[in-house]
């Protein structure tokens, strides 16, 4: 059976993908840690749009996590048509602030799985000769942003894998798309441990809902695009970001962010 893979998926701009893909009639494989959640979200999705959604309660900072899914998938017969690397983690703060184990589960989260995860179902999408992968990035993956050192880095990362993955698969019928929100009403910011001032920062003009990242991304792929930056302001911002130096963008990033982060000790 065809199917759709969404890490990430218990909440945010993940469910906000299940819940589209389920109305657009997508069969669904859904993961991350919470298995309640999980589990809820496929009885109501199956209910209501008669696909089949099932779910595995994983935590893709385990080095055997991408073999498990893979194994399970091959058990339960499902094809996985697109792959959506959408669960990530985010931090904001001095370096320092954040536990080296933090760090590390981060990094492992925000690329390693992405790259299992990709490495695991590729090869099926070229037998197949087709298929699609989503890989989220963020607008902070365009600039290196101080105190959101490892994040805006680990972003840097998905931006140039994803980039050059698409460029690799394009003549083989696999669609390899970027995806880039900016601020987005989840639960991101709570789970980076971030401080309710970073979030309070943004206006609610500014912050997307995820309903809206889901829909520019499907824009994005019926258009074949490479990258999507989703929503117009941070469409301009890139645009702008583009002409200033980059050792300018530092300095003004450095700056909003210690204000932002009601930083006053340094
Ligand atoms: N929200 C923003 O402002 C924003 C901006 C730019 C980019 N993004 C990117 O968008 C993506 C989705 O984030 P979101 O905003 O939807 O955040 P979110 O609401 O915090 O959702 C994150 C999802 O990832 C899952 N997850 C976290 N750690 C995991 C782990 N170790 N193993 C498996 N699953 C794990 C969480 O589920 P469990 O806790 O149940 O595991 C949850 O389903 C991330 O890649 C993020 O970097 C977000």
């Amino acid at each position: 059976m065809k199917a759709t893979l969404i890490t990430g998926a218990s909440g945010g701009i993940g469910e906000a993908f299940a819940k589209r893909l389920a109305a657009e009639k997508h069969n669904l494989l859904l993961i991350a840690r919470s298995e309640n959640k999980l589990q809820l979200l496929c009885e109501e999705l199956a209910a209501k749009h008669a696909v089949n959604v099932q779910y595995i309660a994983a935590d893709l900072t385990k080095p055997d996590a991408d073999k498990i899914i893979f194994e399970e998938t091959e058990k339960r017969g499902l094809e996985i048509e697109w792959l959506i690397n959408n669960a990530g983690i985010g931090s904001g703060g001095d370096f320092l602030e954040y536990d080296l184990k933090s760090i590390m589960e981060m990094m492992h989260l925000n690329m390693d799985a992405m790259v299992a995860l990709t490495h695991r179902f590729l090869p099926q999408m070229r037998a197949r000769k087709s298929g699609k992968i989503i890989n989220v990035g963020s607008m902070a993956g365009f600039n290196p942003i101080p105190y959101m050192t490892v994040y805006a880095a680990s972003k840097a990362f998905v931006q140039s894998f994803t980039q050059a993955l698409h460029e690799e698969n394009r003549l083989l019928n696999i669609q390899v798309m970027l995806l880039c929100p900016g601020a987005t009403e989840t639960n991101f910011f709570e789970a980076a441990k971030i401080g309710p001032d970073r979030k309070s920062s943004f206006s609610s003009k500014e912050l997307e809902t995820p309903e809206q990242v889901v829909a520019s991304a499907l824009k994005g792929i019926q258009k074949n695009k490479t990258i999507v930056v989703s929503g117009t302001q941070n469409k301009i911002l890139r645009r702008i970001l583009h002409f200033v130096p980059n050792s300018t963008a530092l300095s003004l990033f450095g700056k909003q962010m210690r204000s932002q982060l009601n930083l006053k000790y340094l």
